[in-house]
């Protein structure tokens, strides 16, 4: 996730920019940059660390600055993508956090009428925008090339020759820092609070006038009021969000950032979206399609394979990326398809490399743009997740599978009503996880009573299953406590052995196929007196009857019970975790990224 900054005031912008940038380093960044209005704009940028670009910047002479810590979307590392990007003249740089879904449309439209790009970015198209529209009022001209913008957005505009700093969200967050004869703009707090504590929070839609002299908000086109808040936080505890550890700050931005990953994907007309990939046409024959991950992305995988073939009738075959390795025939399908969210796993890495000497055509789901598995794979579909600072994955898991979701309904061609039935289904996710996440008492009850045990047992079925084996590794990940997912079928083929009042079982049921019989499970293992909590649906008053605790979760397209289910386990870990006082976001011997054998 991209970090934004801007200064105007009587100091000079140039190290204060800096230092913001610095406080911004924590959300992971590939490349930085400044620009400052002197006679004209001046900006420097380029890959690497903020440091290093601060030891190479000379003494800039000006009181009006932006600046920005780049997490590649569209386009790779390197000084050109980096931000601020400027319009043809040179006038106006733009800073930008967020994503454009329109921007190749908007980029065409653009050249056609004269303007030439240097980047590969979606971001550049908006200094051009606003270069079009330009008549003499910058706070003008930014509004009006917004309209013409589809996606999310914080963005500050800097322009030579004015004494205001523009900016506006829809989105993505943006706040206003204010000072005494000077005013700060941000992506995040942190990027302030050495010079101010007094922070105004921009809504969606909003458009802030920031000068030396003060602030003006306009929403839909009138100003509006605005209201201080004082910030109490520690710049630490600014730095995430508040929350007490980054795993919770990542558990609550998932309906952000799975918005952020349909806009890509989805139409604006509501029912429909297009495939970056078309599976069906890729596959093209009967072999099966071969999935490859590790960890919690195999937990993704398996959720994929369901999908799949449920959505497109593809066989699918979904392999341990560690185990693959050692089978003597590689993935023979067609298309294979690596999972991995940092896309530096080496036994992943492996696999893939494997699976295309096999003449494979290999697709990478990464996190990481220029990620060795990007650079490996033909073709790579970039989840957007932003950086995740956590250990244990949270939403780079439910990015994911959206992406999955999306590139199995959006091939799917027969039945047009069903395709926008369940393109609908997926716009409505983000808001369901709103109301999941709004309300987290029933969960930390349940977490209060698993801290006491020390072995559990998550059991599913169907597209449940894998979801079952990802909330036994996150529990046992960060709350040490030994967790096992099952197969609700398999536990009487062995794991019963072991049941008994000390073992509590998760239970994860969703009103499909699987129903009756998770039902019957849940009494089979009453039985044998462990105690059972339940994950159930908003509305099932069936199960209360069996299970001695119930997590209720909203009612989705069954297809999508995945990603609900998984975002309650994630917190049911984490406030299991909180209850017996483990660190959270460095659990012991694990490390965010497994790049050895
Ligand atoms: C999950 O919480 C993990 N930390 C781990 O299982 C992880 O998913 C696995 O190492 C694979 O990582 P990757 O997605 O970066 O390839």
């Amino acid at each position: 996730m991209c970090g934004i900054v801007g200064y105007v005031g009587y100091r000079q912008a140039q190290p204060i920019l800096f230092n913001s940038l610095f406080r911004l380093e924590y959300r992971g960044y590939d490349s930085c940059g400044i620009a400052i209005a002197d006679n004209g704009i001046t900006v420097y940028k380029d890959a690497g660390k903020v440091g290093n670009l601060e030891k190479r910047v000379p003494h800039l002479e000006g009181t009006a600055g932006i600046g920005h810590t780049r997490w590649a979307t569209h386009g790779e590392p390197n000084q050109i993508n980096a931000h601020p990007h400027c319009d043809c003249s040179g006038r106006f740089a733009v800073v930008h956090n967020g994503i454009i879904g329109n921007y190749r449309l908007l980029k065409k439209q653009l050249i056609a009428e004269g303007h030439r790009f240097i980047s590969e970015t979606d971001s550049e198209v908006i200094p051009h925008l606003i270069e079009k529209y330009y008549r003499g009022d910058l706070e003008g001209a930014v509004a009006t090339a917004l309209k013409d913008v589809e996606g999310c957005y914080a963005i500050i505009v800097l322009a030579a020759g004015e004494s205001d700093l523009v900016a506006a969200r829809k989105g993505n967050p943006l706040i206003i820092g204010i000072g005494d004869r000077e005013n700060f703009v941000a992506s995040d707090v942190p990027a302030v609070l050495d010079d101010t504590n007094r922070v105004v929070y921009l809504e969606d839609g909003d458009l802030g006038v920031i000068s030396t002299a003060g602030i003006r908000i306009m929403r839909d086109g009138r100003e509006v009021a605005w209201e201080e808040k004082k910030i109490l936080w520690s710049v630490e505890d600014a730095q995430r969000a508040g929350y007490e550890h980054f795993m919770l700050k990542e558990i609550h931005e998932q309906p952000r950032v799975i918005r952020d990953t349909l806009i890509g994907w989805l139409s604006s007309d509501e029912s429909s979206g297009e495939s970056l990939v078309d599976l069906t046409k890729m596959q093209g024959d009967i072999r099966p399609l071969t999935l490859l991950a590790c960890g919690t992305s195999y937990h993704a995988a398996l959720v994929g394979r369901y999908i799949i073939e449920k959505v497109l009738g593809i066989p699918v075959r979904v392999e341990l990326a560690s185990e693959v390795n050692y089978y003597d025939r590689p993935p023979d399908g067609a298309v294979a398809i690596a999972i991995t969210q940092s896309g530096e796993t080496a036994d992943t890495l492996r696999a893939m490399k494997r699976a295309k000497a096999a003449g494979c055509l290999l697709l990478a789901i990464t996190n990481v743009m220029d990620s060795s598995a990007s650079r490996i794979a033909d073709e790579v579909v970039y989840t957007r997740a932003g950086p995740e600072i956590g250990v244990a994955a949270t939403k780079s898991f439910a990015v994911q599978l959206i992406i999955l979701y999306s590139l199995a309904i959006l091939s799917y061609k027969v039945d047009a009503r069903r395709l926008a039935d369940l393109v609908m289904e997926l716009r409505q996710l983000p808001e369901k996880l709103e109301r999941l996440l709004s309300d987290k008492d029933g969960i930390k009850e349940c977490a209060g009573y698993l801290a006491g045990y020390e072995s559990v047992f998550f059991i599913g079925r169907g597209i449940n299953y894998p979801i079952a084996l990802e909330g036994a590794l996150k529990l046992k990940e960060i709350s040490y406590i030994h967790a096992e997912g099952y197969a609700a079928g398999e536990l009487k083929h062995g794991s019963f052995a072991l049941l008994g009042e000390n073992t509590p079982v998760v239970a994860i049921l969703a009103r499909d196929n699987t129903y009756q019989a998770m039902l019957s499970n849940i009494k089979e293992v009453k039985a044998r007196k462990a105690p059972v909590i339940a994950l159930a649906e908003e509305g099932d008053d069936n199960v209360g009857e069996f299970a001695d605790m119930v997590i209720s979760v909203p009612a989705v397209d069954l297809l999508f019970s995945a990603v609900v289910n998984v975002v309650a386990l994630q917190l049911l870990a984490y406030y299991t975790a909180r209850e017996r006082g483990c660190p959270i976001d460095t659990p012991r011997n694990l490390a965010k990224s497994v790049t050895v054998e």
